[in-house]
């Protein structure tokens, strides 16, 4: 069973240092907020991240903030008075965790916060083959860049995300998509996680089927992009903890019309990128959406990316749903028979299940 991708707790001994983060955290992470008094005396919550606000005005607050320090066993962030560089010297003396000062910028400490959420999981990449790493590492930074470019009517920094790319495709010629999975699955950005296990999923698996060159570019970078649309999407909708009601349903079924709009506009991306991207929820009799294409309107770079993503929003875990094991996910899609191409879902699976 996989570990839940994100859990925060916030410590506090100042009920208005909290109620900032509070409000700077709340409709992009979930969040326990315990006071400090509470949290050094017992009772302890396992966190990825702890998030202490504390004045240290006094010497019994400083000692349980140094308690408190030693006692998380995730990373730590500090959320500390800016009229007090007492307590950013007492926090000096025990601890190199970054702190952000108050009042808080609120894009800044939720930049420091997903930086601090991502630590461990980047760390931990360390023990992967050296092609592996540099494929990850380089797609972070790549597809932030570009997820916040596209959000802010830029172009796609296409170069950046080509090099990604061609990273990618030299960890997929090692085989071994399940370290893949393995190595994003505690990544707090979900779109970031959920793009990368397609890009994989389709890249890992067209290049055991003997598929190279050109085809096998555009499989890769189709899959990196299938979901760029989300990007205007609101993020409380798109990272929302809880499950979408109907109007929120509505916004999100509209981001392969945003993908298709975003990739069109990039000259040196082909037609069948823009395709991926525009009808991979698209289904075999008709009952997908934005177009209702069906049958041999979906060609099989759409089928491949549907099944990727199927695969992808099934194998990962969401607020409101566990994560699953990919036998289950795969016994699964083999009942869409009216939704995903038989044949290529079987492909996958025994590469999935035999050679991944
Ligand atoms: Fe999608
Ligand atoms: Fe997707």
């Amino acid at each position: 069973m996989r570990k839940p991708s994100e859990n925060i707790v916030v410590i506090y001994d100042s009920a208005m240092a909290c109620k900032a983060v509070g409000a700077a955290l709340a409709g992009y992470f979930r969040f326990r907020e315990i006071p400090l008094a509470e949290y050094v005396t017992g009772g302890l919550p396992e966190a990825t991240l702890s998030i202490i606000c504390a004045n240290m005005g006094t010497s019994e607050t400083a000692e349980q903030v140094k308690k408190a320090t030693k006692i998380c066993s995730g990373e730590t962030l500090f959320v500390l008075p800016t009229h007090n560089s007492d307590a950013i010297t007492q926090l000096r003396q025990h601890t190199k965790a970054d702190y952000l000062l108050l009042p808080l910028d609120d894009e800044e400490f939720r930049e420091a916060t997903k930086v601090a959420l991502n630590r461990p999981v980047e760390k931990a990449w360390s023990i992967l083959d050296p092609t592996k790493q540099k494929a990850l590492k380089s797609a972070v930074v790549s597809f932030e860049k570009c997820f916040d470019q596209v959000a802010n009517g830029k172009p796609i920094p296409l170069d950046d995300i080509t090099s990604s790319c061609q990273d990618i495709r030299e960890a997929a010629a090692l085989g071994g998509l399940d370290d893949w999975i393995d190595a994003l699955d505690n990544h707090h950005d979900y779109s970031f996680r959920h793009s990368m296990f397609v890009c994989g999923s389709l890249s890992y698996f067209a290049h055991a089927m003997g598929i190279r060159g050109a085809e096998l570019d555009r499989l890769t970078l189709g899959g990196l992009l299938h979901d760029i649309g989300k990007c205007r999407v609101p993020l409380e909708i798109l990272d929302k903890p809880g499950k979408l009601d109907a109007r929120e349903w509505d916004v999100i079924k509209l981001h392969p019309v945003h993908s298709k709009e975003i990739l069109t506009r990039e000259n040196d991306l082909g037609t069948d990128i823009v395709a991926m991207a525009a009808y991979h929820h698209e289904k075999l009799d008709g009952t997908g959406y934005p177009d209702g294409l069906s049958g041999a309107q979906i060609n099989d770079h759409i089928r491949l990316t549907a099944i990727a993503d199927v695969y992808s929003a099934l194998i990962d875990k969401r607020a409101y749903k566990g994560s699953m094991s990919s036998e289950a996910a795969l016994d699964i899609m083999t009942t869409l028979k009216d939704e995903l191409d038989m044949d290529l879902v079987r492909e996958f699976r025994s590469f999935t299940l035999d050679k991944g």
